[in-house]
């Protein structure tokens, strides 16, 4: 009989019940994308006096896995259009967006050529991803094309110049001659499984960067830690508003509610939290936390990442979470360690006694007041992938909370302290040790791009 087939056996339930799971544990999530943008009036509206919009530093452009060699892709990052790609040699490059030529934009349709080069898809000039320079040839040598340089004596007015050479009016002036022809590079890391762009507004710097990215490799690897999971977000506000909301421990107890608070108002969640500079000579004896297990690691990742090179780049935050019943009786659940390293990336290592996470955060200004913030999750592999999924729903839905605030919110240059308040004590020095970032930012913003 047909319905013995679907009696309720054991055998039956298993042969349902484990693909089910399977599928689950393996089925792999990445991405849950939330754009916000459209829900303000951008730009119409006064955001208040700001600093500069794009601070010296890291920017996390993109994955690894979505750049397959010979890959093109037009991109912003801090107000400018650049083009990415990946070399047949395996190398990310990037280089301005517009061609020397005559401006067509690199990233849409262009190709990569001789192994390093993209190619215009205009007229067909290539530019070399390793010097910026326009390169005639393939093979071996590569030898820069050279080309006179023309520009109109005045663009907006269009005004006529008399040239007595030609005996007429002419609107173009030559300004060279037979001068080597290139565009702007931008200097590149990859690592982790990420590609990230360096920006400096000191022309010296800006092939030199002064601090790198944490290499998170051997953690991953002792931990056994693997990528579990990343979602993308786009927020309308200045920049500083992201990484500044890690330092202000007051807002979760109001912004942050979680389901349980809900569901069960005799449990809560309570946090307490420290936020202090990396260099700061008392650092370790700050951040001693009373679980030995919790302090062990602590003490671990502030050897392992702090170094004399970036010590005075990195902000350390350390955040305790607590679950409070009856307003009494309180449950230790996790302790975070996170650094907040440059302007724009955060570590956060998660270590509970019944999990241990890590997450990647990077804010990236595509221009003004457009922010991209990318969260990535790293778990240990008996964790399956759901599970990472869902703690990763569950940090990223407190970011949704802040976002109702920041897309609305002014910058606030000036502020009301409450000096006598821990909270507020320690954002005034988090906005101290950040403002290192804006050095020489405002002269170059205003030299380098037309708002
Ligand atoms: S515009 Fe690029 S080759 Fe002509
Ligand atoms: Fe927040």
């Amino acid at each position: 009989m047909i319905t013995d087939y679907f009696r309720l056996t054991t055998t039956n339930v298993l042969v349902i019940i484990l693909p089910l799971l399977y599928y689950l544990y393996y089925r792999k999530f990445r991405y849950f994308i939330f754009d916000q943008r459209d829900r303000v009036t951008k730009g119409k509206t006064s955001r208040g006096k700001c600093p500069p919009f794009f601070p010296n530093g890291w920017y996390w452009i993109i994955d690894s896995c979505d750049l397959k060699r010979g890959a093109v892709k037009p991109i912003s990052y801090c107000g400018r259009n650049v083009v990415l790609f990946r070399g047949h040699n395996g190398k990310p490059y990037v280089l301005d967006a517009y061609c020397a030529h005559m401006g067509a934009h690199l990233g849409v349709g262009g190709k990569v050529r001789h192994g390093t080069c993209i190619e215009c898809p205009f007229h067909g000039w290539a530019f070399d991803g390793e010097t910026g320079n326009c390169v005639l040839s393939s093979g071996e040598s590569k030898i820069t094309r050279s080309a006179d340089k023309y520009s109109y004596h005045n663009i907006e007015k269009c005004s006529a110049v008399f040239n007595s050479e030609e005996k007429t009016n002419q609107y173009l002036q030559k300004l060279t001659e037979q001068e080597e022809v290139k565009i702007k590079k931008y200097t590149v890391k990859e690592m982790n499984g990420s590609v990230f762009v360096w920006y400096h507004s000191d022309e010296n710097l800006r092939d030199k960067p002064i601090f790198e990215p944490f290499d998170l490799m051997n953690e991953l690897k002792t931990n056994k830690m693997e990528v579990r999971g990343e979602s993308i977000n786009y927020v309308n506000c200045h920049i500083q508003e992201i990484p500044e909301n890690g330092a202000d421990f007051r807002h979760f107890d109001f912004l942050h509610q979680s389901v349980l608070d809900l569901i069960f108002p005799f449990i809560r969640f309570s946090w307490t939290m420290k936020s202090e500079r990396a260099s700061n000579p008392q650092l370790h004896e700050i951040m001693a936390h009373p679980h030995p297990q919790v302090n062990a690691y602590k003490m671990h990742l502030l050897n392992t990442f702090i170094n004399d090179s970036n010590r005075a780049l990195v902000n350390v935050i350390s955040l305790n979470c607590y679950l409070q019943i009856f307003g009494k009786h309180s449950v230790f659940i996790f302790n975070a360690t996170g650094f907040q390293l440059g302007p724009s990336i955060v570590y956060l290592f998660l270590w509970s006694p019944y999990f241990q996470v890590t997450f990647l955060q990077t804010v990236t200004p595509l221009e003004k007041f457009n922010q991209r913030i990318m969260h990535r999750i790293f778990s240990t592999k008996p964790i399956p992938y759901w599970v990472s999924a869902l703690m990763l729903l569950g940090e990223v839905k407190q970011i949704f909370s802040d976002m109702g605030v920041w897309n609305n919110k002014i910058f606030g240059s000036e502020l009301n302290y409450n000096m006598k308040n821990d909270a507020d004590k320690s954002l005034y020095a988090w906005r101290n040790w950040y403002a290192q970032f804006y050095e020489g930012c405002y002269e170059y913003e205003q030299k380098s791009l037309s708002w």
